[in-house]
């Protein structure tokens, strides 16, 4: 049996929509861009909805909307798709990453204060030049929220300006109140894994006019308001999205909450089919998230399980981590999380070898190449995110995943454990 990581859901209805643009022959600019952005202004209850062709597109844009400046800094999770922490750098900007809670997966609050209070934590080498931090990238990571009300409380200290990466998480609810419309503007992204797709495209929500006003222009090459074809206004650059896109996205959005429900079940049968599996830890939903949006399911292994192989300190096993591992432990440090996550990656080997997509979700952001040559980072600099991603599995997770191929996922996993 085959069974891949995701999977679009898409019905007669989808088909038949893209055959009416086709036959229309209005490619770009057309009304369903319109009638899209309109259903997301009505279903999120927000004033300003501006569509475009990626989530990245959609950040990137609200940073510049919201001016960020070269050399500023912008608070972001280290544990997200790279796109959350990449825009703040399209501006020369940076990011200051703070470390993630264990249970949730998102950006640890606590953290925050006590990063930028410890004036010997690592980042602070790493970063040159860094001014003022004035952003906030808010990632509700594999759709979960995260703890908004505790960050706002935070933020009346600081006022960073808030943006929400609600790219995984669009229809989840923080305290019955939507995500996305948290912050001063939130995004949403439709790669064909996500909740609802339309190939590639991306969504701006937001209450503010001018943050959709400059986005709307600046993703149609900086046209002004008369959207006169050849007059530009401002620098842009053509993040538009097409009409075939915008079509899908708005038949998609009709079935959100079908598609959420489903979504829901799938994730429902997997805790029953994982019930009583000590050796595999399933996601943690809050209380706080009173709606959720199932994006991925990530299982992680388990230390004590793992430590059947390999001595692991008890410090690692409980999660009592500090903010940064000293330098004299490091070199410790990385090779045990290395080991940890070759046992991880012969995990999803063996899966992917009996047919079932797996895959180790996400690697920490400051440890890619490129973040590494810019900015130095290390192993041990953010201890808990590299700890975690050297544990998790995302496994096969979509909207029509049928319950047979969920059992027979689960069987495979506890069989491969049983023989490891
Ligand atoms: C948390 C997060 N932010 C941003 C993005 C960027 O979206 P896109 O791939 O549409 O550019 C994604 C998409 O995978 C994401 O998961």
């Amino acid at each position: 049996m085959n069974v891949p990581l995701s999977d679009a859901s898409l019905t007669e209805e989808e088909k038949k929509i893209l055959l009416n643009v086709f036959r229309r022959k209005r490619l770009a600019l057309g009304s369903f861009l319109n009638k899209f952005e309109e259903k997301m202004k009505e279903y999120f209850n927000v004033d300003y909805a501006v569509a475009v062709n990626s989530g990245t597109s959609a950040l990137h844009l609200i940073l510049r909307s919201l001016g960020i400046k070269e050399n500023e800094g912008m608070i972001v999770t280290p544990f997200t798709f790279i796109a959350s922490s990449n825009v703040a750098m399209f501006e020369r900007a940076h990011p200051v990453f703070i470390d993630i809670d264990p249970e949730n997966y998102n950006i640890d609050i606590e953290k925050i204060e006590l990063t930028l209070n410890d004036i010997d934590h690592p980042l602070w080498k790493r970063i040159k030049g860094l001014k003022d931090i004035t952003f906030f990238m808010g990632v509700d990571i594999f759709g979960q929220p995260l703890d908004w009300d505790r960050f706002f409380e935070l933020n009346k200290k600081y006022n960073w300006k808030v943006v929400e990466d609600s790219c995984e998480a669009i229809g989840a609810k923080y305290k019955d109140r939507m995500v996305g419309t948290l912050g001063e503007a939130g995004t949403f992204a439709f790669y064909p894994n996500k909740q609802i797709t339309t190939g590639e495209g991306g969504m701006i929500i937001t209450n503010n006019e001018e943050i959709a006003k400059l986005s709307r222009s600046m993703a149609n090459q900086g046209r002004g308001d008369s959207y006169e074809w050849l007059e530009h206004v401002r620098l842009g650059y053509n993040y538009r999205m097409d009409e075939l896109s915008a079509a899908l996205g708005y038949v998609q959005m009709k079935r959100l909450d079908e598609i959420l429900e489903k979504r829901e079940n799938v994730a429902k049968n997997y805790y029953e089919l994982f019930k009583e599996e000590d050796r595999v830890i399933l996601p943690h939903v809050e209380e706080y998230t009173t709606k959720p949006s199932w994006f991925v399911f990530v299982v992680r292994l388990s230390l004590d399980w793992i430590s059947n192989f390999i001595d692991i300190p008890e410090y690692m096993k409980s999660f009592d981590l500090p903010l940064y591992i000293p330098d004299n432990e490091r070199e410790f440090w990385k090779s045990k999380v290395l080991e940890i996550r070759e046992i991880t990656y012969d995990i999803i080997k063996q899966l992917n070898a009996v047919g079932i997509q797996a895959k180790n979700y996400f690697s920490p952001v400051h440890l890619q190449k490129f973040y590494r040559d810019l900015y130095g980072y290390e192993y041990g600099d953010y201890p808990v995110t590299e700890l975690i991603s050297s544990l998790t599995i995302a496994i096969p997770f979509y909207t029509e995943l049928d319950f047979e191929k969920q059992q027979y996922v689960v069987e495979n996993f506890r069989n491969i454990l049983n023989n490891y």
